[in-house]
């Protein structure tokens, strides 16, 4: 996305890249997740299509077959963002690149052959890979990080997830839908840390509730070799020291940064613990070199990164570039789905101190009881003094599409009276938005007075 802003403002613009073009999320991350994720919905869908009236037969998954439909996905947008990039008339310089000066990259083919090339202003836009954890075992066969898991070829019967992160809960969404045995163990004392308490507890009670085991406050000691090739992972619980086996371990810990070995000491561009360190412009302390996604470790997001990407190639061609963090909204696709946009409400009271809160349940709103998915909630947190929108957290279907209103809204500044007063759709999901700001101002309609509830 920064190459193309960068070529429509008319800079001769080239990538480069040592793997297919896409990036992470298209080879390795958002894409392929959730063309699995497709694939445990519809399994979802047939297992409840007889509540409808549905009857299916006998509900089987073929997994090599939904593995091939994820990499044709891939390959289809990654054909697609390479076609994009010719048609802007971008270079796509093919090997890995490393900085000889301020002005010039050395690029290495996979064959050895190395060329230069030199620009007035070059983005590092290298992204992150998966982080590891110091236990015993853990570079063992069977143990996994999220790379490996697009890799396998079945389904395993049981599978130990090491934290309960956005990796985490999304993979453990996929494997226990489709019928793995799953257990998670999230070191801190909630799921999906970053979010806000009460849609994470929803989300593990959900979780539970379809059989996924979920140990929070737990620390990994040791992975070692049990029977017939299962692994042993010796957790620190609340409950003491506890065995689980599974047939494989998937660590979802976090990613880091990738900046090493890419020259960047060579010409002086300052680091923090691995990430590069930018500015307002996402420029770093060397004038003309900008840096942008996950290798700033700002916030680890694709949609985050190519803003940022905008931003800096804006800056960098003379157009005035702006990223606004704070209204970043941030998505999760287990089932049902998490979306959330500014502070939780624990942040929210910390920064501001007297803060409203309103919420709705999916289950009082006619769509979801309609489409039969009326599990989660709305929660949207205002300041009180002006009763401008701080935060707003879901967890629900369909919420990831939901999150575009209160992101718009939280980037003009808009009052939880904004959004009563914006005549949501009906029968939508989107009601339930309505009814949540309803809720901050005292007003909700469709719930028993509070006195009665
Ligand atoms: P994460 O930071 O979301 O979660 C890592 C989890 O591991 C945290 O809950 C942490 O407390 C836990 N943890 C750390 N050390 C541990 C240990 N020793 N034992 C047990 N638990 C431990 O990172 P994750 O899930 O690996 O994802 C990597 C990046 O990819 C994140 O930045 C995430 O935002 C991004 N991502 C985004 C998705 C989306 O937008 N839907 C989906 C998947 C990943």
């Amino acid at each position: 996305m920064a190459a193309i802003r960068a070529a429509q403002l008319g800079a001769k613009t080239a990538v480069v890249e040592m793997d297919e073009i896409g990036g992470t999320c298209v080879l390795r991350g958002c894409i392929p997740s959730k063309a699995l994720l497709r694939g445990a919905e519809l399994v979802e869908i047939a297992r409840h299509a007889k509540d409808y009236g549905v009857n299916v037969g006998e509900i089987s998954v073929d997994y090599d077959k939904m593995s091939k439909r994820k990499d044709i996905a891939v390959k289809t947008l990654s054909a697609g963002a390479r076609s994009l990039l010719k048609s802007n008339g971008i270079d796509i310089i093919q090997g890995k690149g490393k900085f000889l000066s301020t002005h010039e990259i050395e690029v290495t083919e996979k064959a050895g052959t190395r060329t230069t090339v030199s620009a007035e202003k070059i983005v590092i836009a290298t992204g992150s890979v998966p982080s590891s954890i110091p236990v015993p075992g853990i570079d063992s066969e069977g143990v996994i990080n999220s790379d490996g898991a697009f890799e396998l070829k079945e389904l395993p019967q049981s599978v130990i997830i090491i934290g309960g992160g956005y990796i985490g809960v999304e993979w453990a969404t996929i494997f226990g839908k489709l019928g793995s045995k799953v257990t998670v163990i999230e070191m801190l004392p909630q799921i999906i840390p970053t979010e806000d308490e009460e849609i994470a507890m929803g989300l593990q009670k959900i979780i539970q509730k379809d059989g996924i085991e979920v140990h929070t406050s737990a620390q990994v000691k040791e992975i070692g070799n049990g029977a017939a090739g299962h692994k042993i992972v010796t957790v620190l619980t609340k409950d003491g020291e506890k065995k689980f086996s599974a047939q494989i371990v998937l660590v979802a810990v976090g990613r880091r940064p990738l900046s090493e070995d890419l020259g960047l000491e060579k010409i002086g561009v300052a680091l923090d613990r691995g990430a590069v360190i930018i500015n307002d412009r996402m420029e770093t302390n060397v004038p003309g070199i900008y840096a942008i996604g996950d290798v700033t470790r700002k916030i680890m997001l694709a949609h985050a990164a190519s803003h940022q990407g905008i931003a800096a190639v804006e800056n960098a061609l003379g157009e005035g570039g702006h990223m606004n963090y704070n209204t970043v909204p941030r998505c999760i696709y287990t089932i049902p789905e998490v979306a959330s946009v500014g502070l939780t409400e624990k942040q929210a009271r910390e920064k501001v101190g007297e803060i409203r809160v309103g919420k709705f349940p999916f289950a009082a709103n006619s769509k979801a009881t309609i489409l039969g998915e009326r599990e989660g909630f709305i929660k949207i947190i205002t300041d009180a003094k002006y009763g401008e929108i701080l935060g707003v957290h879901m967890l629900g279907p369909h919420v990831t599409d939901m999150i575009a209103e209160p992101v718009l809204a939280m980037n003009l500044e808009a009052t939880a009276e904004d959004i009563a007063h914006s005549i949501h759709a009906h029968p939508t999901l989107t009601e339930a938005m309505g009814e949540a700001a309803l809720d901050v101002l005292g007003k909700v309609i469709h719930m028993p007075p509070k006195k009665h509830r």
